[in-house]
């Protein structure tokens, strides 16, 4: 059974064409076509255990624009939440509904789910990954880089990008991986602490990728030359009991429009969202036009709609 579970689980081919089906889902959509066969007579449950917006909302809105039924299940409501196994969740949710979207803390338990089930499971978050975010944030520069109708992917290749702040959290983990995966370059400027350490290059070694990432204390540094400006929350979901250190050793990797300006002059800010804007990025980089955080925010939509139908479709094999 196919699953998305960490960047990797599609080869550059896969993630090729995926990227391709994005573009094409969101053309139709924009000319109000509808796409209403690819997941018709589905039902897909989204067990999240953590809050969202974004995610929750593009993957009910994709699953209906594609025919299907999405199915929430916070998962303090389901018997998953007082204490029956994740195996036999896995098992049961298998004979009703044809795919599961999983947002949860470990990244183990998304693995379980997939290993126990027979059905197509979507990491929508873990602690360790956010896949999802990352083929759309990719997609959105790709859709900004590549020539009118060209390779999105190649478009990707050799450009850099400087993600500060909370590099060890689950979007930089993934952008290490996707920018390894995608043929780009990372650099990344946080406190020493938190840096990417034996864990991502496990995980990048499990992978089959060399651990091409760099780690810098300097934010100027990491930006110079920098394509993308990337940053996330500094106190991440799971983490509030650590909020008041957090925000002391993050607040020199906060950026400001000085930090942006010391990026190539046509770089491009990003942020998975929600903000915290006076936090971890000055209102006036949110507001700058080569901010392209609500473009990364609609392409979740077209993104995942793509990862639905290569699952739903290899699934039917
Ligand atoms: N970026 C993201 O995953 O947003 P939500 O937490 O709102 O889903």
């Amino acid at each position: 059974m196919k699953h998305f579970l960490k960047e990797t689980d599609f080869t550059v081919a896969e993630a090729a064409k995926i990227f391709a089906m994005a573009r094409d889902f969101k053309r139709r959509r924009a000319r109000s076509k509808g796409a209403k066969s690819v997941l018709a007579g589905q039902t897909w449950a989204m067990i999240f255990a953590k809050s969202s917006t974004r995610t929750r909302v593009s993957f009910e809105v994709g699953i209906h624009e594609l025919g299907g039924n999405p199915l929430f299940l916070n998962c303090r409501d389901i018997q998953l939440g007082r204490g029956e196994t994740i195996e036999d969740t896995a098992r049961v949710l298998s004979r009703y509904v044809h795919g599961l979207i999983v947002r949860t803390f470990a990244q183990d338990d998304v693995e379980r789910l997939a290993a126990a089930g027979s059905i197509p499971v979507i990491n929508a978050l873990t602690d360790l990954l956010h896949p999802c975010q990352i083929y759309s944030d990719a997609f959105t520069l790709a859709e900004r880089w590549a020539p009118a109708g060209g390779d999105l992917l190649r478009s990707l290749r050799g450009r850099k990008i400087a993600f500060l702040g909370d590099v060890g959290c689950n979007v930089a983990n993934s952008w290490i991986v996707g920018a390894n995966l995608f043929g780009m370059k990372i650099s990344l400027a946080g406190p020493k602490s938190y840096a990417p350490g034996e864990r991502i290059r496990t995980l990048l070694a499990d992978q089959g990728l060399a651990a091409g990432y760099h780690y810098t204390p300097d934010p100027y540094e990491a930006v110079a030359d920098a394509d993308v400006v990337y940053t996330d929350v500094w106190v991440s979901m799971g983490k509030e009991r650590e909020e008041k250190q957090r925000i002391r050793r993050m607040r020199p990797y906060a950026v400001t429009a000085k930090l942006f300006a010391a990026a190539k002059p046509d770089a491009l800010f990003m942020h998975c969202l929600p903000a915290h804007p006076g936090e971890e990025v000055a209102q006036a980089v949110l507001d700058n036009p080569r901010s392209v955080i609500f473009d990364e925010a609609e392409n979740r939509l077209h993104m995942q709609k793509a990862i639905l139908a290569v699952l739903a479709r290899a699934a039917r094999r």
